[in-house]
């Protein structure tokens, strides 16, 4: 997908170029075009109306020195922003991929600085491929893998680069595609051979509890959400050890492949994003086979808690109590509050293996969206642990920000009969569920990830970003990974 070419003088139907914005002017970034034609193209784009901004995207003819047929100026945003540039990039080099449809032969030519942007392009441009077409019965495909023209396109770093956001983009599109499946086919005993089958002949293995088996080991939350259900639930564990691995990451993902609430059931509007309540769970997988097709050597050992939540006549009761994998007794108050109940037992059986760190993602709390909007996720847990992950985040380009555990809300979560309430304080209701995870990672390095908000675009495609399933999170707990294994 890399060429060393002059873009210009690539035979394609398509060349993408980008417009920046410079003191309000658009301004076309270019380097790599001969200067006649640069001048040309640049002249054309103040009564064209381009004006360079993020999203911003245009199709003209070529003009005279370009072998394309036509050019696409995607807009990469004010140039002295103090937002990263790269995903700035990201974004311009996925709004343009967004805008064509298949067949089209695309070349990209955005900037290859500064250090990253070549990386960040490849992403963007796969990234903004992805289409979930299982259940259309027309319609336009996919854009095939554009190539991307770079000075240094055929050097080592640069193919290195290219193999590493294939594997991204294969992870976060496997990840968009589970959350945007209907819950009429993903559901937990679909779920875990659908991990199986993606495992398959790679060097993940694979094992799984089933709801005997759930029974049988204590997996008290797991079976009290699942048991409304007519599917049981699951407990899936993906093990990635590659030899000579100094560092165990254990990572848990809430998989609640649809949560009506249950008898605490939700409002009609409230449940029709609901698909997307496994959005961790499927990051989860996704990046454990990402991490093994990278060869990362990190010892990687990922928890799938799969659960469909649902009202019925053997449902759990506001007011059951059940007792977690730890033997923590909780009394459940609102059975919509049950992505918790099955982190809790994840979070137990992820710890029974004495990881070096444990870091759970889950789309938990409404209250996260209040907190931070939709396009920022949420970091809680161990100082440390925190700290990393946001580091991490700034190596992705993910926006994650960071959320206090304030021990005074530890008080709310008192439960008149048991060892603790599944719900507490409506104030602060992204820190309350924190408290409660806090207390099953016990003295482990742990790290809390709620993404509730930018897991699922209702709104409209932007950058690199479709409408539904986004992959957040992804990005992010790859670069934790990498941080781990380059020490
Ligand atoms: N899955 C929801 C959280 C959610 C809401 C995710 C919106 C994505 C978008 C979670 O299980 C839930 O229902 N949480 C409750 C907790 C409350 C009952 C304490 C909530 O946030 O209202
Ligand atoms: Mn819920
Ligand atoms: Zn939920």
């Amino acid at each position: 997908m890399l060429t060393a070419a002059e873009p210009a003088g690539i035979e394609a139907d398509v060349l993408v170029l980008g417009v920046g914005s410079r003191d309000g002017e658009p301004c076309l970034l270019a380097d790599t075009l001969p200067a006649p034609v640069r001048e040309a193209l640049a002249a054309t784009l103040a009564p064209l109306g381009v004006r360079g901004a993020p999203d911003e995207v245009a199709r003209i003819p070529a003009i005279a020195g370009i072998a394309a047929t036509v050019v696409v100026l995607t807009g990469v945003g004010d140039v002295d922003s103090d937002q990263p540039v790269t995903e700035a990039l990201r974004r311009a080099a996925g709004a343009a991929m967004r805008s064509l449809t298949g067949g089209e032969r695309v070349v990209i030519a955005l900037p290859a600085e500064p250090p990253g942007a070549l990386r960040a392009v490849a992403e963007g441009a796969l990234l903004g491929c992805y289409r979930f077409g299982r259940y259309r019965t027309s319609g336009p495909g996919a854009p095939a893998v554009a190539l991307v023209a770079s000075p240094n396109g055929d050097s080592a770093t640069a193919q290195a680069d290219a193999r590493r956001a294939r594997i991204l983009a294969r992870a976060v599109a496997g990840t968009r595609d589970l959350v945007n499946t209907a819950p009429r086919d993903l559901y937990p005993q679909s779920f875990a051979p659908a991990a199986a089958d993606a495992a398959a002949e790679t060097g993940v293995s694979v094992s799984l509890l089933d709801e005997r088996a759930l029974t049988e080991g204590g997996y008290g939350g797991l079976v009290g959400v699942g048991q409304g259900s007519a599917r049981p639930p699951r407990l899936v564990r993906l093990g990635y050890a590659p030899p000579g691995a100094t560092s165990h990451i254990a990572l848990v993902g809430k998989g609640i492949t649809f949560d009506s609430g249950g008898l605490s059931i939700k409002p009609a509007k409230a449940m029709e994003t609901m698909k997307c309540d496994m959005a961790g769970a499927a990051a989860v997988l996704h990046v454990v086979l990402a991490a093994e097709a990278l060869r990362l050597p990190v010892r990687v050992t990922g928890w799938l808690a799969l659960a469909e939540n649902m009202p019925s006549g053997s449902a759990q009761r506001p007011s059951d109590v059940i007792t977690t994998r730890d033997g923590t007794t909780v009394e459940v108050l609102n059975t919509d509050a049950e992505g918790r109940l099955v982190l809790a037992d994840a979070i137990a059986a992820a710890r029974e293996e004495d990881p070096d760190a444990v870091l759970d993602i889950a789309t938990l709390t409404g209250a996260q969206m209040v907190a931070l909007g939709n396009r920022v996720g949420a970091a809680m847990g161990t100082p440390k642990a925190r700290q990393e992950l946001l580091e991490a985040a700034a190596d992705a380009d993910e926006a994650f920000w960071p959320m206090p555990l304030p021990v005074e809300l530890k008080a709310s979560l008192k439960s008149t009969v048991a060892d603790m309430a599944n719900m507490g304080e409506r104030f602060g209701g992204m820190l309350v569920a924190g408290i409660f995870l806090q207390h099953f990672a016990g003295s482990t390095p742990w790290t809390h990830l709620d993404i509730a908000g930018p897991a699922f675009n209702e709104g409209e495609p932007h950058g690199y970003t479709p409408k539904g399933g986004t992959g957040a999170g992804v990005r992010t707990l790859l670069a934790l990974l990498e941080r781990r294994a380059h020490g």
